[in-house]
């Protein structure tokens, strides 16, 4: 079976060949006295193809020895069979075993801390094999979109002097013979790159230590954010919503197939795609939660995941929630001019429990608040003397935001745990394989 031309089980399905010639791994099997029936799986779908003694009876032999997982090349005829799994049936007529797994140490019914020590292999699954094809959609959808719409791309330092989402969650790493941390955001670094670029973006690991478990953070993650020069909060909030507007259609256009085997409710995904996106105050989010849903928050508290979760589902799609009180936000989020303790900031919230997708801000033109501010978070505002001095030479308003690229992509395949909406997920308790 040397020089054969060989096609993805999806190629063959969608061209209709007869005669195919296909190489993957054992997904399932079961044997019989007259024949072995195994489900082959590549990286494009899965296939039942069938052994039959009578007619071959060599390879029937060499069947009997295949093990779940083991990698094989296997020629046959390609036929519509309803009984099998996805509709076709190959009958084999050649088999070549390149390795006969050992016994696979992943079965059905595993527990969940099972399949995360064994996520190198647990890669393979039908549900990762989908979730990571939506993430690639995902992560190409981003890049189009600010690409089209007149972003550059702009990378910033990994390494940074110091901290931006507040120093709780920094990451120390002995660097020479000093200390310095793992990036929180790209967005300070991208505050001079406007001055240069007008309107840039990035998306790159971004790493907090996050202390507490939930099924929403992990502590090395990936961040998708962009950075404007002239652009206030009305207009960095509609950005934000095409952008996730954008990423759905996508996904709907790219992912089918994907969203079918994760059981997503596709009609609501395609609601998600075409409805408007609402904007409130943070004030009128806390007048819903204690008016409608007797919650009782009051003013200057930030808002927890179940109030987060009300909000959205109250509007059942994506929210602008905006007007944060100013002392629970990070220094660099100004004052609003109409009402000084609120923040000109927003989050975006996701319906059906996903809550906080994005997070973004006009940014801070007063040297002396931000340095206050710096101040009583015990920084030293020494350290941002670099940032202050954007404000010195051409101050203009700009703001951004950063989407949290595997919020997007539990949201979207509908998933429970953000851990699998990476390949290799790292948080408190799980830093292997
Ligand atoms: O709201 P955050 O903290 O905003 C910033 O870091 C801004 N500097 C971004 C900017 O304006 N350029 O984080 C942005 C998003 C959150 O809305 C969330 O979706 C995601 O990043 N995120 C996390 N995702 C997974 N695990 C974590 N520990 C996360 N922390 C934030
Ligand atoms: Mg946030």
């Amino acid at each position: 079976m040397r020089n054969l031309k060989y096609t993805t089980i999806d190629e063959a399905l969608q061209k209709g060949t007869v005669k195919v010639n296909l190489r993957g791994w054992i997904y399932r099997e079961r044997k019989s006295n007259k024949f072995i029936f195994i489900v082959l799986r590549d990286e494009s779908d899965i296939i039942q193809c069938v052994v039959s003694k009578a007619k071959n009876p060599e390879i029937f032999e060499m069947a009997e020895k295949l093990t779940i997982e083991s990698s094989v090349k296997v020629s046959g005829e390609l036929k519509k069979d309803d009984r099998a799994p996805t509709g076709y049936e190959v009958s084999v007529s050649d088999l070549e075993i390149i390795q006969i797994a050992e016994p696979f140490p992943i079965t059905e019914h595993q527990s969940p801390e099972l399949l995360y020590d064994n996520r190198h292999l647990w890669l393979r699954s039908r549900k990762l094999n989908a979730i990571l094809k939506v993430r690639h959609t995902i992560v190409g959808a981003i890049h189009e979109f600010f690409r089209s719409n007149g972003f550059y791309e702009f990378d910033a330092p990994i390494f940074q002097p110091s901290q931006s989402e507040g120093g709780a969650t920094l990451f120390e790493v002995k660097y020479f013979n000093d200390i310095i941390y793992l990036s929180q955001t790209w967005q300070l670094y991208a505050e001079a790159g406007i001055f240069s670029l007008g309107k840039i973006y990035n998306m790159g690991p971004t790493f907090r230590a996050e202390k507490s478990k939930t099924s929403r953070h992990l502590s090395e993650f990936w961040m998708a954010e962009m950075e404007a020069a002239w652009m206030q909060l009305d207009e960095v909030t509609d950005v934000a919503k095409d952008e996730i507007r954008f990423i759905v259609k996508q996904v709907l256009q790219h992912n089918r197939k994907e969203l079918e085997i994760l059981e997503r409710d596709i009609k609501l995904l395609e609601h998600y795609a075409e409805a408007e996106y609402p904007t409130i105050k943070y004030s009128e989010a806390l007048e819903i939660l204690n008016s409608k849903y007797n919650m009782n928050v009051p003013w200057g508290k930030d808002l927890r995941t179940i109030e987060e979760a009300k909000i959205a589902d109250h509007f059942k799609v994506p929210v602008v929630v905006t007007h944060y009180p100013i002392e629970i936000m990070g220094f660099y989020k100004p004052p609003s001019n109409d009402n000084p303790k609120e923040a000109l900031c927003f989050d975006m919230l996701a319906p059906e429990g996903y809550c906080e997708i994005v997070g973004g801000s006009e940014r801070s033109l007063l040297i002396d608040d931000m340095m206050r501010r710096i101040e009583s978070d015990g920084e030293n505002p020494e350290n941002y003397e670099w940032y202050f001095e954007l404000r010195r030479y051409g101050s203009v308003p700009h703001s951004g935001y950063g989407v949290g690229v595997e919020r997007v992509v539990m949201w979207l395949c509908g998933i429970d745990n953000i851990k699998d909406a990476i390949p290799f997920p790292r948080t408190l308790t799980r830093k292997t394989p």
